[in-house]
């Protein structure tokens, strides 16, 4: 029986969410040590492709394409690799929160992807894969930047702008991060949308709070290479001064956001769609009194990642 496993990670934002929309550059980082794992066995003949989502309890069908992100991602490998339908089981799980603003989405279709087009002895290269998974992220979004499916498919950290190839961010020195989920779920749909109807209405002054979102971004990214960290606490706090006034930001994120800076964290934003999901905060060597502060200012989980 052939057998093929592969896994994809989740993913913060660190700056550009929202502006990265309207053109803006975003810079995003794996969460290497949180992965979505997806398994393709072989199944009996004439047994077709059967996915199952063990966190989800769920079972699939190819039919359900229309309806369910993974039965979509599992569709268009076989349409891009021109197969038929193999008789197999691929079983996806993950442990990335849902809805949490870290990629789980972009991660789960990425994993399954990878894992059925390399049982299929025919791998995607990164860029194609992010192409593939950029189009089950329409899927959930509507309107993606593509940041999504671009970090969690290269695994690396990435100056985005859209439209554009991403470029690999090379920190000038690791630096490390708190993640603290809110444990509000707040699908990206909706933030993004918020922000589309507001930028309606007010054209001008959306514009110049993403121009200075950008800006600040630009200014992060060169911190960042040059290693110099302790000037990105400052750029995230800017950073999240203009989330608020966008309105993505929301009372629990808020109470995240103060514990961690209470705490000593350098500096700290929500990270994403915002209106609940996650917020990530920039420690150095305060890490125990940034993670408790954050549980006891309720968040459901908090991670700790390195970024290099
Ligand atoms: O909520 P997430 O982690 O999927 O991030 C969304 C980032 C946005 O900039 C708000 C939307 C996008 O498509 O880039």
């Amino acid at each position: 029986m052939s057998i093929y496993k592969a896994t994809a990670p989740g993913k913060v934002i660190l700056f550009g969410e929202h502006a990265v929309v309207y053109g803006q550059p975003a810079l995003a980082v794996p969460l290497l040590d949180l992965r979505a794992t997806a398994i393709v066995e072989s199944g009996a003949p004439g047994s077709g492709l059967a996915i199952s989502a063990e966190d989800l309890n769920l079972q699939l069908s190819l039919a359900e394409a229309a309806a369910h992100a993974l039965a979509l991602t599992a569709r268009l490998v076989l349409d891009q690799l021109a197969v038929p339908e193999p008789d197999a089981r691929i079983t996806v799980r993950s442990d990335i929160p849902i809805a949490s603003g870290l990629g789980s989405g972009a991660a789960v279709s990425a994993a399954l992807a990878r894992a059925l087009t390399g049982y299929l002895g025919q791998p995607l290269s990164d860029g194609d894969l992010s192409a593939l998974v950029y189009e089950v992220e329409k899927f959930h979004h509507g309107t993606p930047s593509g940041i999504d499916n671009t970090v969690v498919c290269f695994e690396q950290p990435v100056y985005f702008v859209r439209g554009q190839a991403p470029e690999i961010l090379r920190p000038g020195r690791p630096f490390e991060l708190i993640v603290g989920d809110t444990g509000v779920a707040s699908p990206t749909r909706e933030t993004v949308s918020a922000v589309r109807k507001a930028r309606e209405r007010n054209r001008e002054r959306l514009e110049l709070i993403f121009a200075a979102i950008g800006s600040i971004t630009d200014r992060a990214r060169t911190a960042i290479e040059q290693g110099d960290i302790p000037y990105l606490g400052p750029l995230m706090n800017d950073n999240q001064a203009l989330l608020r006034r966008l309105k993505v930001s929301s009372p629990e994120l808020e109470a995240l956001i103060a514990a961690a800076l209470g705490a000593g964290a350098a500096g700290a934003k929500l990270s994403g769609g915002g209106g609940g999901g996650s917020m990530i905060a920039l420690v150095e060597g305060n890490v125990d009194a940034v993670r408790n502060a954050l549980y006891e200012a309720g968040a459901t989980r908090v991670f700790h990642t390195v970024v290099r």
